[in-house]
């Protein structure tokens, strides 16, 4: 049996993003304290937290430090590296533990071990070097992406392959490093599920939802996707699969395709808070950030029942200029991320919509 964590204890985050921001202010509702570690000064998450540790990820007497102060780790930035989650093990609970993001950090053994599990995803093969960057577009075919292994975000690191495109080219074009060549999903839409494991081994997941994205940045979620009642449930199986095959305690967002053909194709999973779960903030019984504090606290994992239909809306860049409009709108949610500098598609905030109208 897990004791769970009593309110008055202090949970340490890695990473000082919105995502960090958002799971501390969920847990101070809990009457938890969040120390967060992260080099940014001024990071979203130090301005409603507890402490901010200004350090790099690698350094051993900052984790030493961070481990001193708290009672639990979780984090929102899945690139911490792995030797630095194991270090920290050492002293202090860390969920989720290296394990998960050893596969989450690397497309390669992420989509090795979704395959290892039976779980289906676009046809891949690892690049290495330019022979097997033939061999791989002889084996995959056209049209293909090519995609950086480690440290890709919002489509950062990828190139597409097309009938004419020269394959060298798009390699050099993504750093000429390790890769992976995908088969180019023909999708009719993006979703996501995200699903919570206790520490007590308790699951939850949130229903699928559907991802609009622009520029390779996701712009909306809407709530429910409009897929069939059995691809909804095969969506929550997968995730639920996944979860329990990585043995990750806190929450695990997958991102997946439907595909023409109605299959669906997992496509990435974050062991963290995603995006495409904010709406749940405002239109679930549980926020994402509330669920994934109870998971490492150990408490009751919350209802992920859905209030309604519902929309999000990221503030990217400039969008955060029309706060007020937003504010002045009745029903319209405004979540904003406390960042100073406002650049082209940066995540500035978010807005949230619940709707009554109808299959709530
Ligand atoms: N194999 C693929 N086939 C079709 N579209 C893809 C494929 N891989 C990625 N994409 C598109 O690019 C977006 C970003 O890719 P993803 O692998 O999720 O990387 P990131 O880490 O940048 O989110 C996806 O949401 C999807 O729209
Ligand atoms: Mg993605």
């Amino acid at each position: 049996m897990h004791k769970p964590l009593s309110p008055g204890k202090t949970i340490g985050i890695l990473g000082g993003g919105q995502l960090g921001r958002m799971t501390a202010l969920a847990a101070a509702n809990f009457g938890y304290r969040c120390y967060i570690m992260e080099p940014q000064r001024n990071c979203p998450a130090s301005f409603v937290s507890a402490g901010h540790l200004t350090a790099e990820y690698d350094s051993e007497a900052a984790l030493l430090k961070f481990a001193s102060q708290v009672d639990v780790v979780t984090l929102e930035f899945e690139n911490v590296p792995v030797k630095s989650l194991k270090f920290l093990e050492s002293q202090v609970p860390v969920y989720p533990g290296p394990q998960a993001l050893e596969i989450s950090q690397d497309r390669v053994r992420e989509k090795s071990f979704l395959n290892d599990q039976g779980i289906e995803t676009a046809p891949w093969a690892p690049v290495k070097n330019a022979e097997d960057l033939d061999i791989a577009v002889d084996k995959i075919g056209r049209p293909s992406v090519l995609k950086t292994t480690r440290f890709g975000y919002d489509g950062k690191g990828q190139a597409k392959i097309g009938p004419e495109t020269d394959a060298i080219a798009a390699w050099r074009e993504v750093g000429s490093g390790y890769c992976i060549l995908e088969g180019f999903v023909d999708f009719t839409m993006e979703i996501s599920v995200i699903v919570a494991r206790s520490v007590t081994g308790e699951i939850k997941a949130y229903e699928p939802v559907e991802n609009r994205h622009a520029n390779h940045i996701l712009d909306e979620t809407h709530v429910p996707a409009s897929i069939t009642a059995e691809q909804t449930e095969q969506a929550m199986e997968i995730a639920t699969k996944a979860v329990e095959a990585m043995d990750l305690v806190g929450l695990l967002a997958v991102e997946m395709f439907v595909a023409a053909d109605g299959r669906i194709l997992v496509n990435e999973v974050a062991p963290r808070p995603h995006n495409s779960g904010h709406w749940t903030m405002d239109a679930c019984v549980t926020s994402q950030f509330e669920q994934l504090v109870r998971a490492v606290c150990g408490l009751p994992l919350g209802s992920t029942q859905r209030l309604g239909r519902a929309k999000m809306k990221n503030l990217l860049g400039r969008d955060v200029h029309k706060w007020e409009e937003y504010l002045a709108e009745p029903g319209a949610h405004l979540h904003l991320y406390g960042k100073a500098d406002v650049k082209a598609g940066r995540k500035m905030g978010h807005v949230n919509w619940l709707f009554q109208d109808d299959d709530a």
